[in-house]
């Protein structure tokens, strides 16, 4: 890739740093469509990022930036205005800097997740769900499952008063799907959903017990690496199909292009 003073640049601001794979996702994505966009990880202490933030509105050539752990909420305050759809989850993962300056933050997980479910063929309306975890991924992927019109979403979180909060909030805001937390047979549901980080290592231990699903199951796990997870692994051994993360992150690239355009 070559940068030049053609190039647009884009960050994504982290702290650790050492995480971040967006930013090669995001080189890899638009040099393969051939789009002279260059992105950088940006190490940012949260005592540092209202500083990081006002630069970046004098930053000329930066058309945007990603947000990761642990800014996401943080940022929200620090913005000119953000999407109905970041407000309605709490939590920004992409900021456009227009031409002026003025930032304005959106939450793309949850498009991103809804496009990767549909890239499979599949939907969540009229389905009954299960959904592992209620952390910032979750409540994207719990509004996303609600606001696509499942009949049924059920949370179970380790912390359970947090899995309840959720449901709460997500009952609130779509009535006509019927929201519930707390442990859950997976059998009982038509799309299960992992939100949690239990996969991304060997030894962990698997989300949720699926050894009575069915075929006609669809098994979801949005964890990125590895691309596929013991969950999706032991879906995949009872003929269900399986989702990974990628598939959630590539739609997310998708969105960005667009978003950075607006
Ligand atoms: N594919 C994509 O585009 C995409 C986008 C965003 C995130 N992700 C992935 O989604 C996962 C979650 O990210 P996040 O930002 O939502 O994290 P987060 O805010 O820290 O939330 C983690 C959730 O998982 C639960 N959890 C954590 N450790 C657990 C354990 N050992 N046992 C049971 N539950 C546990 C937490 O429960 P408690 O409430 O009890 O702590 C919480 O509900 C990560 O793997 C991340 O990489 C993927």
């Amino acid at each position: 890739m070559e940068i030049t003073g053609h190039s647009k640049i884009m960050f994504v601001l982290a702290d650790p740093v050492d995480h971040v794979r967006a930013s090669a996702v995001l080189n890899a994505y638009f040099s393969g469509i051939g789009e002279d966009v260059a992105t950088s990880p940006l190490a940012v202490l949260p005592q540092d990022l209202g500083t990081v933030v006002n630069a970046i509105r004098l930053m000329g050539n930066v058309v945007g930036f990603g947000v990761t752990i642990p800014h996401k909420v943080a940022i929200m305050q620090l913005l000119d205005d953000v999407t109905d759809r970041a407000g309605m989850i709490g939590a920004v993962n992409f900021v456009r800097r227009c031409q002026d300056g003025r930032l304005v933050g959106d939450n793309l997980d949850a498009p991103g997740f809804l496009a990767g479910l549909s890239a499979h063929g599949f939907s969540a309306a009229g389905k009954r769900v299960l959904q592992l975890g209620a952390g910032g991924a979750g409540r994207a992927t719990a509004l996303a499952v609600a606001q696509a019109g499942a009949a049924e979403l059920r949370i179970s979180n380790r912390d359970q008063a947090r899995g309840h909060a959720l449901a709460v909030a997500v009952q609130a805001l779509f009535p006509a799907t019927q929201v519930s937390a707390g442990p859950a047979a997976a059998e009982a549901f038509d799309l299960i959903v992992n939100t949690t980080p239990l996969g991304m290592k060997a030894a962990d231990a698997m989300p949720v017990d699926i050894s009575n699903i069915t075929s006609s199951t669809v098994v979801y796990d949005i964890i990125v690496n590895p691309p596929v997870t013991r969950l999706m692994d032991a879906a995949r051994a009872r003929g269900t199909v399986t989702i990974g993360g990628k598939a959630m992150l590539d739609a997310q690239m998708a969105l960005v292009a667009t978003f950075i355009k607006r």
